[in-house]
């Protein structure tokens, strides 16, 4: 047996490869490359150059591979780029979704674990959020997860076929033994860019917004290390795989740090200065937003091994470094 992972060579996905190959899976990486590097995929999975639009290619894998899981990640995340874009989104993360979904259901692979976001909450007015909040997506991103989401339930239902959706609150950090990490071009994630700009890869960055209704007027959101995260979505697989039922879970760490906290984090642990401007809000983004990660810990037993957010700057930082070292060489 083999777990497809789509999207693996980009910054979870090739965490989630990492995961797999390190408890000894066979693992096969449907990437397009379009955002994701092959740099980033361990040298121990299979990586096949591709599209999931490309049905008779899904299927052939499937077939040759045995492949019972599909990890989806593929996707665009882009949520300012996905209002100026809805199209793009839906073309990309809903209905490419679905014809993986059809085509994981005509080829009979029993697991299906998806790669679902905060974003499907919007402003969820309760804090820490539960899956049971309100749904209610402000961007055309988080829609087009929520109704990836609605079609794997209804999959479910009709086709028997045993999904996990995991809603990931905000990700960051890099592989503790240096192998991965975000290496995304023109990254919009505040960790990725506050170590850039120590190491003087941007000339400067801004604070969106001051005047938030939080302790110091900044937002507040619940940084969870991504190696925390692949480990929720090995855990999920094992659910599946005993026949424990569906699963749509949070995962975060229940607990939320400022945008002032984490750029004071940045500096304290690297001992490099920030060039740090203060800007106004940025449209869309919501004052606070923290996980209720109960629900996945009761039901798959995960315990997170790197809640600590000067860690998860550390090993952003070590990543970071690692890039700049291999752009040097060419
Ligand atoms: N921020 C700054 N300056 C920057 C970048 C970010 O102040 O240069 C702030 C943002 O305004 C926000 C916080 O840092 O308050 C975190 O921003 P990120 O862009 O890192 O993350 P978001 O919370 O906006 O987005 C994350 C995921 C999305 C997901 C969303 C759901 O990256 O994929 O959570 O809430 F949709």
């Amino acid at each position: 047996m083999s777990v497809l992972v789509t999207g693996g060579a980009g910054y979870i996905g090739s965490h989630m490869v990492l995961g797999l190959i390190d408890r000894g899976e066979e693992v096969i990486v449907l990437d397009n490359l379009s955002t994701g590097h092959a740099f980033c995929v361990s040298p121990h999975a299979h990586l096949v150059e591709g599209d999931i639009g490309d049905t008779a290619l899904v299927e052939r894998l499937i077939g040759e591979h045995k492949i019972d899981a599909i990890a989806h990640f593929a996707a665009s995340l882009l949520v300012g780029e996905s209002v100026r874009e809805p199209l793009l989104y839906y073309a990309n993360n809903t209905a490419r979704t679905r014809d993986l979904i059809e085509v994981a259901v005509r080829a009979g692979v029993p697991h299906f674990i998806f790669s679902s976001t905060a974003a499907v909450y919007g402003m969820a007015g309760q804090e820490p959020v539960r899956e049971d909040a309100r749904l209610n997506p402000m961007s055309p991103y988080g829609r087009s997860k929520l109704m990836s989401e609605i079609m794997l339930e209804d999959a479910s239902s009709a086709h028997g076929l045993g999904y996990a959706a995991l809603r990931y609150f905000n990700v960051a950090g890099a592989d503790p033994q240096g192998r991965s990490g975000e290496s995304t071009f023109n990254s919009t994630h505040l960790v990725k860019i506050a170590v850039e700009t120590v190491l003087n890869k941007r000339p400067g960055m801004q604070i969106f917004g001051t005047d938030y209704p939080t302790p110091d007027g900044t937002a507040i959101r619940d940084y969870i290390h991504v190696s925390d995260l692949i480990d929720a979505h090995i855990a999920a697989l094992d659910h599946l795989r005993a026949g424990k039922g569906n699963l749509t879970a949070n995962v975060g760490y229940g607990r939320g740090f400022s945008v002032r906290e984490v750029l004071d984090v940045v500096q304290s642990t690297t001992g490099l200065p920030l060039n740090v401007t203060e800007g106004p809000r940025r449209a869309g983004d919501p004052p606070s937003i923290v996980a209720d990660s109960d629900h996945l810990r009761q039901m798959t037993g995960w315990t997170p091994r790197y809640d600590d957010l000067p860690l998860i700057a550390t090993h952003a930082f070590e990543w970071e470094k690692h890039l700049s070292r291999r752009n040097h060489q060419g």
